[in-house]
Parts: structure tokens; sequence; C-alpha cells
């Protein structure tokens, strides 16, 4: 596998993406015209399966995806060799009131937190993922999760996922993603799981090492060494 070949479309998708983000009347037009680019320049370019079980309202969680995540997909260029998933759910659980008849969720941040989370999996269903992305990076900033100003402020028509929110029961929308975050039984939040695999007793030096830990797995698994990895 040739890594310079490699970089060098890592760099070019990096161009697109800096241009589409100043303007974003032409992003939907820019996006089409990059996913094209890269799948016909790039049509193999190995992804690293990697799931994020998350909190919105968990300080952890907030520092992890904007100061370690974000920068080692971003900076690193690793966006194009990740296939990430979020997952806004962390340890929250759902309860059947039968007397009620109805499905509920309960959040370790409590009912505020379950609001929030299920807005995130509107927004990730809603947007293309590294818009979705950039959005909940934006809205990790402040306990607030202000989608309203971070929409703004990224030219992001975040409607749909607004309305994905108001139409939808909270614990409805949380189900699809609490159903398999709660098939780790993880004690911890955020949990990393790479490469589909939950390593349960190593997700303190995953949160702190994330970098070297997704050097080794990438490698391990395709036998190619990241630019940036050591
Ligand atoms: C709630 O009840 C339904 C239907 O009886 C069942 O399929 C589901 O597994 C239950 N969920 C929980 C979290 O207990
Ligand atoms: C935003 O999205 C909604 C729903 O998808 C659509 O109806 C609306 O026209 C869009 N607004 C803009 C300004 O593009």
């Amino acid at each position: 596998m040739d890594e310079t070949f490699w970089a060098l479309c890592a760099a070019l998708s990096l161009a697109t993406i800096s241009i589409t983000g100043v303007s974003g009347q032409t992003q939907l037009a820019d996006e089409t015209t990059l996913e094209t680019a890269t799948s016909t320049a790039t049509p193999t370019i190995p992804r690293l399966p990697l799931a994020i079980h998350y909190e919105a309202l968990c300080p952890d969680s907030m520092y992890f995806i904007r100061r370690r995540l974000y920068d080692a997909l971003l900076d690193n260029d690793w966006w194009s060799r990740t296939e990430l998933k979020l997952y806004p759910f962390g340890k929250a659980a759902f309860y059947n009131n039968t007397e009620m008849g109805e499905l509920q969720v309960f959040c370790q941040h409590g009912d505020e937190e379950c609001e929030l989370n299920a807005l995130h999996v509107c927004v990730l269903e809603h947007l293309e993922l590294r818009q979705a992305f950039d959005l909940i990076y934006c809205m990790l900033r402040t306990f607030g999760n202000s989608i309203d100003g971070c929409a703004n402020h990224l030219r992001l028509n975040v409607t749909a996922a607004k309305q994905c929110k108001h139409s939808r029961k909270t614990p409805d929308i949380l189900l699809p993603y609490g159903k398999e975050t709660l098939a780790l039984e993880l004690s911890f939040v955020p949990s990393i799981v790479i490469d589909n695999h939950f390593a349960a007793y190593e997700q303190s030096s995953i949160r702190y090492n994330f970098e070297a830990h997704f050097c080794r797995q990438y490698e391990r698994k395709f036998q190619i060494k990241l630019p940036s990895c050591g």
C-alpha cells in the first residue's frame, strides 16, 4: 500500500471540506463532488470501525469528543480512515411503565440529558455524518447544547432534525441506540469501541491515549502505518 498516495488523497479531501465550510450555499453540490472524487480516486481506502458511547451532559464525554476525538480525526486526517458511529445514550436505562403502558427512559444526568441525547440522535439521523459530527462537536461546547447557535455558525439546516425530536417520543428515538449501548454493559462513559471490540478493561488507557490505540489497531488490521503514527 503506497502511503504517499493515500496521504495526498486525504489532503485533497480536507481542502474540499474547508472550501465548502466557507460557502454554505454550495455545500450540497460540493459534498457530492467530494463523494464522487473520493470513490473514484481511492476505491478501497480502509476504514477502521470506531464507536463512541457518550452522554450529552457528561463532562468526560464532552472533553473526550472535543479535545481528543475531534483533534485526532481531523488534525491527523483520519476522518477518511474511520467508520465513525456515535451513540448518545451512555448509562441510561429503559423501563416498561406497565401502568402507563409505555416505555420510559432514565438518563444519568436526568430528563434534560435524555432530551439532549435524543436531539443528538435526530442530528445523526438527518444530517450527513461529517456535518452531524461538526454540529455535535459544537453543541458539546456547553451544557446548553445550543443547536440553533451552532447550526447558524456552521450554516447547517437543522429543521428536519428538530422536527424529528418534536414529532417522536424520546424513548422511541433512543431505543435503537440504547439497545446497542446496553449490550456492552459498560461501566464508564464515554466508552470507546475500536474495530467492534469492546475492551472493557482498557477504557481508561484508550480515553487518554486514543491516538496510540487507533494507530495500533489500524496497523494490526490493515498492515498500514498511518502517517501521523510515530
Ligand atoms: C418492554 O415490554 C416489551 C413488550 O412486552 C418487551 O418486548 C420489551 O423487551 C420490554 N422492554 C424492557 C426494557 O423491559
Ligand atoms: C431546511 O430543511 C427543510 C426540511 O428538510 C426544508 O423544508 C427547508 O426548505 C430547508 N431550508 C432551507 C433554507 O434550505
